[in-house]
């Protein structure tokens, strides 16, 4: 089959590379940066070889263009494109509705629509299949589903192949298209009875995490003020074999998922008329987090960092991914310089952030680590300067949560 994939970041990347073993992939992004770089077989997503970009380019199952024409005659599409918030944090699908424009003028015969962008329910009934229409000049007879992402980028152990793939079609012949086009390259697809199922569960999984790691992190807190281990009360809490599932305590939560998307859903919620006041609380308590990560270091340093050098070490929003959207480091670093504190930061995979450089790690007054890489010496953390908070929990005998 023909695929083309709108988008060709950490979503549609992954699955161009899956489906281009099995099918013939258009990747179309609208950042000619990203497009020159795979037109070499460079991939800039963890997770997805050059190696693999570069077999398939020469096979000519794969090929990576900005110009949209190129999806002319596809049988599949795919749209992966961002669903960030807007500054007031509702959500903003300007760049889905970009993707519906540029489907509905290049794409005059019918096909297989999958949005895996996450967003609210009734996106692909209410406004993908809508604004493709309008787009496309008339009826061309196209299929629309959804079948939501779960890529963890960076995660080998659970990948396209076997992380069960949820998925539902408009009417019953796009449920079979789906079911046939993923199972080429994924063992275990659920269907749902509706694309609104599929949406909500997507949301729901990762608001899931959103409130539990909120209340995890607010445990952290009284842990400290009791004046014991969150660590240590974590696992003991965790020997019990039903009922319990370990999150743990950091400097807030980041990326494109956790720290969008249960707004995604709450701004379902006041539509419908149902207060969502468990996701407000969390996006709170998991934002104030950085402020009481710094609290705490102000509070062991004499009650003011005024002057001192600071060095932040790791950067990105998780260990062992150079993705640094929504960071929590971002607040963290804000409110040192509130204190007076000289800032900088240290990460063994991100060069360059916010118009700054990495510095090599060391020669600060002070160390807070935010995350820390599997290539980064936990070690050579603890000696990087006289004072070291780790907010991650593997830094042994630094101060901690
Ligand atoms: N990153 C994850 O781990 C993850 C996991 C599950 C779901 N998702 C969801 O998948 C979607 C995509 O996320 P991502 O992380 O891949 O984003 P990304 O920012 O890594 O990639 C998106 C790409 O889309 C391109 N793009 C934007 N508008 C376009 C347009 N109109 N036409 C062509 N290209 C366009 C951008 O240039 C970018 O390269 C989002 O809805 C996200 O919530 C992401």
């Amino acid at each position: 089959m023909k695929v083309s994939i709108i988008g060709q970041g950490y979503v549609g990347l992954t699955i161009s590379v899956f489906a281009a073993e099995h099918h013939e992939v258009i990747g179309l992004d609208k950042n000619q940066r990203v497009i020159d770089a795979l037109s070499q077989g460079k991939s800039h997503i963890e997770g997805v070889d050059s190696s693999d970009l570069a077999k398939y380019i020469s096979a000519g199952k794969y090929k990576a263009t900005t110009d949209a024409s190129e999806i002319a005659g596809s049988d599949v599409v795919v749209i992966a494109v961002p669903t960030p918030l807007t500054k007031d944090r509702k959500p903003d699908l300007t760049f889905v509705v970009a993707a519906c424009k540029t489907i509905g003028e290049n794409l005059k015969t019918p096909a297989l629509i999958i949005n895996e962008s996450t967003s609210f329910p009734g996106t692909v009934r209410n406004l993908i299949k809508p604004e493709i229409e309008k787009y496309s000049g008339g009826l061309v007879g196209h299929m629309y589903a959804v079948s939501p992402e779960r890529v963890d980028p960076g995660r080998t152990d659970w990948n396209q192949k076997n992380t069960p793939r949820l998925y539902a079609g408009l009417t019953s012949e796009a449920s079979t298209a789906v079911r046939d086009f993923y199972s080429s390259f994924c063992d275990n697809l659920v269907e749902v009875s509706s694309p609104e199922v599929a949406e909500s569960a997507k949301l729901f999984e990762n608001t899931f995490r959103q409130v539990n790691i909120a209340l995890v992190n607010e445990f952290a807190q009284i842990a400290h003020a009791l004046g014991i281990s969150v660590y240590e009360t974590l696992d003991a809490a965790a020997t019990k074999p039903y009922g319990f599932m370990k999150f743990m305590p950091s400097a807030g939560v980041g990326g494109h998922c956790i720290p969008v998307d249960p707004s995604y859903l709450a701004d379902t919620a006041a539509r419908v008329g149902v207060p969502a006041t468990f996701i407000e609380r969390a996006n709170e308590v998991n934002l104030e987090m950085a402020k009481y990560v710094v609290g705490r270091v102000v509070a062991d340093n004499g009650g003011s960092l005024k002057g001192k050098s600071v060095q932040v070490v790791g950067v990105s929003y998780k260990p062992n991914v150079a993705d640094v959207r929504e960071t929590p480091a971002e607040i963290v670093i804000e409110e040192l310089r509130k204190t007076g504190a000289r800032v900088t930061w240290s990460d063994d995979l991100v060069s360059s952030w916010m118009g700054e450089s990495s510095t090599p790690l060391g020669g600060s007054d002070i160390a807070i680590v935010v995350t820390l890489h599997s290539v980064t010496d936990p070690a050579a953390v603890l000696k990087s300067a006289p004072y070291v908070f780790d907010t991650t929990g593997k830094v042994i005998g630094a101060y901690s949560l």
